[in-house]
């Protein structure tokens, strides 16, 4: 019983801390529609400050999802955690029907709104929101597709999750998984995030940066650590974590023998070696050349396996 009312607890927290982070981004100008990205100078690191910084570092594994869930005409889409719904939005504009679901109540506010004012009657008539938790939503519709957009290392019990969710899936629904797995952000990432922060022209100015006197070990070895704790959003402190269910699952490897015990497995990638956090806080005339070459080199690192890739792609059928 008590275990109940702490998890109810938990959840409800977790879809308010979005609530905030969503208001707090739309106060702040940002649109949930990948078709009419701005520039937005509130975020200093992140790819959405820029659309072209956003087309670098996500429009590949978005054309991915898009060019699986396109083999199918028409198909019945389920997207759990779908924040304020633009992958949603986006699938529903190449025909599909498109069920959002997230626990954050304000989330689902602004989906809803958006695809009520913004997009054309026929996309609006495929899409679906509702604002519940994924461990218990009930649905009246099976689905084909099932996907999970940096939303499932937000559940802790996914054996719960998957089967609860079966119950909504078709015999052959396919999983479309892409997740931020920090576990796999090693001290050799954080050297090469150190040393491409400190080189690169960024937010910070070199001054700030380089300091004049005391550049020795120490002052590496500490700038080092630092970037470890902010990729795996710790601090020595205190987590800061985005909301108390954040990297509730972080560790691939047991994600993978999860979803194993319910979906054949199709591909499994990996991508963002440092790139995460360095991309969009490219500053200068040439960002984008050097936030093209750094992603490239990114994808080399992981590729060469220098480097271990901190996002998990993963499509699979269901068993
Ligand atoms: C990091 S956000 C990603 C949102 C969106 N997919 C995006 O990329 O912008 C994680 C999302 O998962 C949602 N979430 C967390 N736990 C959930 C649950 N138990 N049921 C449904 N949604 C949940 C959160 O409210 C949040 O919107």
């Amino acid at each position: 019983m008590v275990k109940f009312s702490s998890y109810k607890k938990k959840i409800q927290q977790e879809g308010l801390a979005f609530d905030k982070q969503v208001h707090f981004r739309h106060k702040k100008g940002l649109i949930p529609d990948l078709r009419r990205l701005k520039k937005n100078y509130y975020f200093y690191n992140n790819p959405w400050r820029d659309p072209e910084f956003f087309k670098i570092q996500w429009m590949g594994i978005i054309q991915k999802i898009l060019g699986i869930v396109n083999k199918k005409k028409q198909s019945k889409v389920l997207e759990i955690g779908c924040g304020t719904g633009f992958l949603s939005l986006e699938i529903a504009r190449f025909g599909h029907q498109v069920t959002g679901i997230d626990v954050s109540k304000y989330s689902i506010l602004e989906a809803k709104k958006y695809a009520s004012k913004q997009i054309n009657k026929k996309i609006k008539k495929r899409l679906n929101y509702h604002a519940c938790d994924a461990n218990e939503v009930m649905l009246e519709e099976k689905f084909d597709f099932l996907i999970f957009y940096r939303s499932l290392h937000h559940f802790a019990n996914i054996p719960k999750l998957f089967k609860n969710l079966n119950k909504f899936t078709k015999r052959n629904c396919k999983i479309i998984v892409c997740e931020p797995m920090r576990q796999n952000f090693e001290r050799k990432n954080a050297i090469f995030a150190n040393l491409l922060r400190m080189t690169c022209q960024t937010w910070q100015s070199y001054e700030k940066k380089i300091p004049n006197k005391g550049i020795n070990y120490k002052f590496i070895r500490n700038n080092e650590k630092q970037v470890l704790n902010e990729y795996k959003y710790k601090s020595n402190k205190k987590k800061y974590t985005q909301s108390p269910m954040d990297n509730s699952i972080d560790d691939p490897i047991r994600l993978i023998k999860e979803l194993r015990k319910f979906y054949k497995i199709n591909k499994i990638e990996y991508f963002d070696a440092f790139i995460d956090k360095l991309i969009g806080g490219l500053r200068g005339k040439d960002r984008l050349k050097l936030a093209k070459f750094l992603k490239e080199f990114d994808n080399y690192l992981i590729k060469e396996r220098i480097l271990k890739g901190t996002t998990l792609f993963f499509s699979g059928n269901k068993k």
